[in-house]
């Protein structure tokens, strides 16, 4: 699975005009690719997309019904809209807009409830790295996802270290491979699809992907171009 999070980029005729090339771009079936614009634009997007194999999310919404919520879109208005999934506690919310785990497990649960798939971020700061502190970290962010009774066998986790976004660095294959072991292991399915994130590029990727675990990527500044969003996708093909 090869998700592009465009994040608060794109005016709205290069939205069009990048959907428009990324629903050209040619992959398996058995390849999942998806495309979470900002939400302003997923209703044009999701227009040109109509047709095309390429998913549609949301970068965020919340888990409340329809209400008194200034300034937010709930899991239903992304359903509704035509996306497939929504991406939720992405380190950048996290940060801003203190958003915990505990506090997203409405959103998690109201994204399932529609058939949705959340794309639920975790990652370590590089303070928390260098402390040895990483695992225990990402344990404690996926924890809470067990306590709320729901059904996870639809979820899809994207490891993505806060160190390594939009940075140019990247976790060692070493480091990923322990890190996607640990997910799988807290939540308790092997099965379960772990994508990693952060600065994943056409010249990254083929390292990204031969780490043993990695079942795709969340990527940030190189799904703002289609060629490279392309070259991404091919790397995941030939690995
Ligand atoms: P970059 O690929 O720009 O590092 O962003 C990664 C990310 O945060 C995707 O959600």
């Amino acid at each position: 699975m090869i998700i592009g999070n465009w994040k608060m980029n794109t005016a709205r005729a290069d939205a069009v005009a990048l959907a428009e090339a990324v629903a050209n771009i040619e992959h398996q079936a058995s390849t999942r690719v998806g495309i979470c614009p900002p939400a302003l634009w997923i209703d044009p997007i999701a227009h040109i997309l109509e047709g095309s194999s390429i998913l549609l999310g949301a970068q965020d919404c919340i888990g409340d019904q329809f209400g008194a919520q200034t300034g937010c879109i709930n899991a239903d208005m992304a359903h509704d809209a035509g996306c497939a999934m929504a991406i939720l506690g992405h380190s950048e919310r996290r940060a801003r807009f203190g958003e915990t785990s505990a506090s997203l497990l409405p959103a998690v649960a109201a994204v399932l409830e529609t058939g949705m798939f959340p794309v639920f971020c975790v990652g370590e700061t590089q303070e928390e790295r260098e402390s040895g502190r990483a695992l225990d970290v990402v344990a404690k962010q996926i924890r809470p996802l067990l306590t709320a009774g729901l059904d996870l066998g639809g979820i899809v986790i994207a490891y993505e270290p806060v160190w390594a976004i939009g940075t140019g660095l990247s976790a060692t294959r070493a480091d990923i491979e322990e890190m996607h072991a640990t997910v799988r292991d807290v939540l308790g399915r092997t099965d379960a699809l772990v994508l990693y994130g952060g600065s994943v590029s056409p010249e990254s990727a083929d390292e990204v992907f031969s780490a043993e675990g990695v079942s795709g990527a969340l990527v940030g500044g190189a799904s703002l171009n289609a060629d490279k969003f392309a070259a991404i996708v091919a790397a995941w093909e030939r690995k």
